[in-house]
């Protein structure tokens, strides 16, 4: 450690989301988001033989999630993020890492996702993740209205991402 820099370690681990983590995960959405999901979506995204939910968890504590949709070869990030305080800290990182391994397991080819064209650290984690801009949606949003750009990441040809040094992440 240089400079006499505070650094604390802390323990991430990513595990399926459950009903008893939603009250966090809303939360964490609607300071997130201008649209945030509502708890019914979540909900109805839990009891979706089609969906995989992740959250990530710090001392049991929710830092952040990731919900992702698989049918047949074809897999779309439908939402993610972290909560405020615990941001740029490789939580996302490590999320999008169990994001493709389940997208992997369960037979998926390609990996979709939308992001808005202001989302510029979005874009960072996805671009640092092997996504390619595929095309982009006008007005695909709204509050503001913006469009959004379609990255895809092809899991046949992409390598895979090493999430180790995000299991156990410094904090400054
Ligand atoms: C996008 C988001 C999920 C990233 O999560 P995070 O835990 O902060 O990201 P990480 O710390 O794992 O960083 C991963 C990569 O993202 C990019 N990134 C993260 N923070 C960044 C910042 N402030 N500026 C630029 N790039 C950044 C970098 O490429 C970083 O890799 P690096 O640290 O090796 O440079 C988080 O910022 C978030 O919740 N944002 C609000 C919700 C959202 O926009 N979700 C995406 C909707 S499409």
């Amino acid at each position: 450690m240089e400079g006499g820099e505070m650094i604390d370690r802390f323990d991430l681990s990513v595990a399926s989301m459950g009903e008893e983590h939603l009250p966090e995960v809303t939360r964490i959405e609607s300071d997130s988001f201008a649209n945030p999901w509502s708890p019914s979506l979540f909900r109805q995204a839990l009891k979706d033989g089609r969906t995989t939910s992740f959250v990530a968890l710090i001392d049991r504590k929710v830092v952040g999630y990731a919900v992702l949709w698989v049918v047949g070869d074809f897999a779309e990030l439908g939402d993610i993020a972290v909560d405020r305080p615990w941001r740029g800290k490789g939580i996302g990182d490590r999320l999008l890492v169990d994001v493709i391994d389940a997208c992997r397991v369960l037979g998926a080819r390609s990996l979709f996702l939308e992001v808005r064209v202001s989302n510029t650290v979005a874009q960072q984690l996805y671009r640092k993740a092997g996504f390619k801009e595929i095309s982009r949606r006008g007005r695909y949003y709204s509050d503001p209205a913006e469009d959004a750009i379609v990255f895809g990441l092809d899991l046949e040809r992409a390598g895979r991402l090493d999430g180790s040094a995000s299991r156990t992440v410094d904090r400054e």
